[in-house]
């Protein structure tokens, strides 16, 4: 079993980002939107704004109470979409039940929502498109697979069919693109035979958010495995403690390549927002 180590690629990434935001003739700014007090969604927030200090971007984070009105948090959008110190907005996610993801994702304009939510932005993923943001998630696992295990021609599985996850990491894959060209399958919650589906991939993508869901008996043996889960649970010491959507000491002995929770995928989406935010600026001019 080979661990693959999306903190160490993360970091060379994080290196290179900070020569090109010290050449670039102006400072580049990121703004965050935290709704409400979620200590999963503080907690990201903060990684991602100590993120932003190591490779040197400006980073200002807005704060909004959990009943906040939707027309609030709209007129801020507003605001920081027309700020030219602002090259990425960014709201952190689940928000409150009251407020409509949608809606509010949608009114980031596209040349700024670096997290690639916006409708054009998944669009141009989907088309295969250059220019847009793609989702720094599925960008991520697709780079940590360039770095790892050859995919073009390979069967891909992914357990998991979210708007920021799934769906599009299965189209970015599925491109007839070097680093790509898979043969992609997206199972989920309701799909029959599923232990059948997964033991038939090459690479397995576990994206379902449920901690441990993927067990060794639905994985072939030199498969590669990608778990993009995070679940905070409780030891059997009543310890919290951070787990993926692969039972990790159970599948890796098996397993070709694999990724480690927390060190693996996690560190990656946060180097392809900080990316994003630089390539934004940079198109900005
Ligand atoms: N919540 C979980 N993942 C993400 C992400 O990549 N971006 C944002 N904004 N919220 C999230």
């Amino acid at each position: 079993m080979n661990l693959i180590d999306g903190k160490k690629i993360a970091s060379e990434i994080l290196d290179s980002l900070s020569v090109r935001v010290e050449k670039f003739h102006r400072k580049i700014g990121l703004a965050f939107l935290l709704v409400g007090d979620n200590a999963a969604s503080l907690a990201y927030v903060r990684m991602k704004k100590k993120a932003c200090a190591q490779v040197g971007l400006h980073s200002i984070v807005q704060e909004f109470a959990a009943d906040t009105n939707q027309d609030v948090l709209l007129r801020s959008i507003d605001a920081l979409n027309e700020d030219a110190q602002i090259d990425g907005i960014l709201v952190q996610l689940p928000l409150p039940s009251h407020l409509d993801t949608l809606a509010v994702t949608r009114s980031i304009i596209p040349e700024k929502d670096v997290d690639g939510f916006h409708p054009i932005n998944l669009g141009k993923v989907l088309l295969g498109e250059e220019g847009g943001f793609p989702p720094c998630t599925p960008r991520g696992v697709q780079l940590l697979l360039e770095k790892t295990v050859p995919i073009e021609g390979k069967h891909v599985v992914i357990v998991g069919r979210s708007n920021i996850v799934g769906k599009p990491l299965a189209a970015l894959l599925v491109q007839k693109k070097r680093g790509a060209n898979a043969t992609v399958t997206i199972a989920h919650s309701q799909s029959e035979h599923l232990a059948e589906i997964t033991k038939s991939a090459d690479v397995l993508v576990a994206a379902i958010g449920q901690p441990r869901f993927i067990r060794k008996e639905m994985v072939r043996p030199g498969c590669a495995v990608i778990d993009v889960g995070i679940n905070r649970i409780q030891d059997a010491n009543g310890q919290p403690r951070l787990v993926g959507d692969v039972d990790f000491e159970a599948v890796a002995p098996i397993a070709s390549w694999i990724t480690p929770v927390p060190g693996g995928v996690g560190p990656m989406t946060i180097a392809m927002l900080l990316q994003n935010t630089v390539d934004g600026a940079m198109r900005r001019g």
